[in-house]
This record gives C-alpha cells, sequence and structure tokens, in this order.
C-alpha cells in the first residue's frame, strides 16, 4: 500500500466507519461492471468485451460468448415497475407501457446478426498503417443471434403516427452514458421496416442484462449503436433529430466524407460485407490436412459466395457455405487446407447476391468505422 493509501486506510479504521471501510475496498477493486462471466473474452477497457471467434462453431453465437459494447457499465433494471415511455411532436397518443404491456404485444422473431460499427478497427492500424479514434476492437464486435420481440412498427402505431412523423430516437436507461442516456435517431422507414424489433427474448432465453434487459432495439443491418439496450424512451418527431450518435460519433469522418447536416461527415447506417476465420489471432496448428471454419456476413443481402487465398493473394478458391444464408444472418463457412510447416497467411473475401464484396483498399475514418478489407490471417504451422 503506497503512504497515501495507507494514511486514508488509518483514518477510516479510526473514524471506525463502515461505510467508509466499503469505500476503501472499492478502491482497490472496482465494482464489476458486467454480469456475465468474462474470462472469455478479451477486454477492452472496464467494459467492452470481445469475442474470442474460435470459441464459436455453430450458426448462433451464445449468450454467453456474445460480445458486449457498452458505454457505462450494465444496467440491472426491475422489470416490474419498467416504464417504456413513448411521446413526440409527431404521436397524436403517447404511451407509457409496462413489461407485462410489451409482452402481451403480438411477437415476432428475427435472425441477425449484431455487429459494432467500429468492429474491425485495429486493422486501420495494423494493416494500413492508421490508426483510428477509439476501442481497438479486432475481429470479435460481432455476434449472431435469434431476437424475438415485438416490432417496432407495432408500438408506434398503438402511439398513432401524425402524418408528419420522419425521425425517431430510441434513448437507453444507462444514465452515465454519454447525453445521459445512450441514443440514436433512425429514419421512419427503418423504424417501421417488421423486422426492426423491441426485443425481450435473445437466443430462446431472457433477454441477458449485459445485452439490455429488458428491452433493447435490434435493428437488423445497421451499426450496433442503433440497436439501443435498456430502452426507455422513444421520442418520434417531424424534423431532423441530433444527438453525439449521428453528428461526432458512428459517422465517417476524414477526407473525402462531406458534412451532412449537423453531422461532422457521413453518417454511419448499414455496416459492410465482411469474412472471418474462426481462429486465434495469430493461430497455430500442427501441419495436415485441416477443415477451417469461418463467418461470412453483409447487411445488404445473403452471403453468395467466399473466396480463399493462402499465397498471398495470387490464386483464390472458393470455400464452401453452409446453409442457411439468409438476409441479416451470418453464413458460415468451410475451407479445407493442407497446411504446410511454416508461417503462412490466409485471405478470405466474401461477396453478397447483391454484387457487394469486400473491397481491396478503404479509405481511412478518423474514428475507425466499417473497416471491412479482406484480412490477411497469420497462420504459424507446425511440423
Ligand atoms: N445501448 C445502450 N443503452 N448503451 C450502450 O452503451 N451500446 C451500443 C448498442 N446499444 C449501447 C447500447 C453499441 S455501440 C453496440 S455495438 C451494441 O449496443 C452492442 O450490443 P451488445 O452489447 O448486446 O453486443
Amino acid at each position: 500500500m503506497n503512504p497515501t493509501n495507507r494514511r486514508r486506510f488509518l483514518q477510516l479504521l479510526s473514524a471506525g466507519s463502515a461505510a467508509g471501510l466499503a469505500g476503501a475496498c472499492a478502491d482497490e477493486a472496482p465494482a464489476p461492471t458486467h454480469f456475465k462471466d468474462t474470462t472469455p473474452f478479451i477486454a477492452h477497457g472496464r467494459t467492452n468485451l470481445e469475442t474470442r471467434l474460435e470459441r464459436l462453431g455453430g450458426f448462433l453465437t451464445p449468450n454467453e460468448d456474445f460480445f458486449v459494447r457498452n458505454n457505462d457499465k450494465s444496467l440491472d433494471v426491475d422489470a416490474s415497475s419498467y416504464r417504456l415511455e413513448v411521446g413526440g411532436d409527431a404521436v397524436q397518443r403517447p404511451l407509457s407501457l409496462s413489461y407485462r404491456d410489451i409482452l402481451a404485444l403480438p411477437s415476432r422473431t428475427v435472425f441477425s446478426y449484431l455487429e459494432c460499427g467500429g468492429n474491425q478497427r485495429a486493422f486501420f492500424g495494423s494493416a494500413q498503417g492508421r490508426v483510428a479514434q477509439g476501442t481497438q476492437w479486432g475481429r470479435g464486435a460481432v455476434g449472431m443471434a435469434v431476437w424475438t420481440g415485438v416490432s417496432l412498427g407495432d408500438v408506434l402505431a398503438r402511439a398513432k403516427l401524425l402524418p408528419s412523423a420522419r425521425n425517431v430516437q430510441l434513448t437507453g436507461l444507462d444514465a452515465g452514458a454519454p447525453e445521459g442516456g445512450f441514443r440514436r435517431p433512425l429514419p421512419l422507414e427503418k423504424a417501421i421496416d417488421p423486422d426492426t424489433l423491441l426485443a425481450y427474448r435473445m437466443n430462446g432465453a431472457t433477454l441477458p442484462r449485459d445485452h439490455g434487459f429488458p428491452l433493447r432495439a435490434v435493428v437488423p443491418g445497421w451499426v450496433g449503436s442503433s440497436s439501443i439496450k435498456w430502452l426507455g424512451r422513444i421520442e418520434v418527431s417531424a424534423g431532423e433529430i441530433w444527438s453525439r450518435n449521428n453528428t461526432t460519433s458512428y459517422v465517417l469522418m476524414g477526407d473525402g466524407y462531406a458534412p451532412q447536416g449537423q453531422a461532422s461527415g457521413q453518417v454511419a447506417t448499414l455496416q459492410s460485407v465482411k469474412s472471418v476465420l474462426a481462429l486465434p489471432w495469430p493461430a497455430a496448428m500442427p501441419q495436415g490436412r485441416h477443415t477451417l471454419r469461418g463467418y461470412a456476413y453483409s447487411p445488404h443481402a445473403p452471403i453468395r459466395g467466399v473466396r480463399w487465398s493462402a499465397d498471398g493473394g495470387s490464386s483464390f478458391s472458393e470455400a464452401r457455405i453452409l446453409e442457411p444464408r439468409w438476409l441479416y444472418s451470418w453464413a458460415r463457412f468451410e475451407l479445407e487446407w493442407e497446411a504446410a510447416p511454416g508461417e503462412h497467411v490466409l485471405v478470405t473475401t466474401a461477396r453478397d447476391e447483391a454484387g457487394n464484396e469486400q473491397p481491396e483498399t478503404l479509405a481511412y475514418n478518423e474514428k475507425g468505422y466499417l473497416y471491412n478489407v479482406p484480412l490477411r490471417h497469420p497462420i504459424r504451422v507446425g511440423d
């Protein structure tokens, strides 16, 4: 214990204050910020947990392995007193819904991957030589789940929107997050897409607290910051809505990204087409024939194919794509590789049914969103 802490500790002892002692303990072991076991993850700071893709094998990402991106600590919301408030200048009938009210509405189930807009940000630095601001996520700020809840559009219909309604802002109950509640506006068109959900179940279980219990938005295909957790308020407006998350955050800023309205660049909406091997980074394996697995995903359309190369991109082969291949779901792929001893680089590149594919290069943006250049996966093969 350093002298200052020791003095403080002795003062607390002489004051005999239980609260003070609790404070001293808290100083030394900060309160946990998550409810789930954090040991399977790559931790970034105190609040962010990256999935180790090599732990995955199936189509769905188990809740215990699903990445967490929090701007403050996870909330423990009491469902019995929970309310979802719906209002705004384009609402004729403001609502205040309990958890039970929401469970009683017609339910809908959607398979959708969820990815942070900053996933793969670290590669701007390690592959393109320009480090971008923000959490240095590798490849695991993405997961695939089946979500059950109510269509946001059904809730909005009950609030009787005015014909002038244009934008819908979702705000979380996490008062410690920026703006006193993490929030993000959506255009009405995306908000009323039947697949835009307010979810209360994830992979067949009650929505876990780390993922937004009792209710979170799931906005398929869009940057994960749109999928507000611990949802507390919905505001519908006839005008534009500007908040941190569509002006300075989740905005592509830099050369070639002109400001849009009050945004300092191009607002990030849809994610981009990507592919990843479900291997550690870097990977190591014995020589011989291996079946390597991976995931490919696109917000635009189902995955059509994944090509892979073990010779630095001079020649490519087609990977085997497993079913299902659905819009908003990732697809699993497999490839057979005859691994010879030495250092290798495997490259994979995905394309979707709408003709989108991973680009050879990508313009830098200051906050490092939407990186999707084909990754060069380092693999060491032993004798
Ligand atoms: N919602 C609230 N209320 N607070 C947050 O910090 N983070 C957002 C989004 N919803 C966030 C939030 C971001 S940036 C992402 S990528 C996703 O939640 C991550 O969802 P997950 O933690 O369930 O994986």
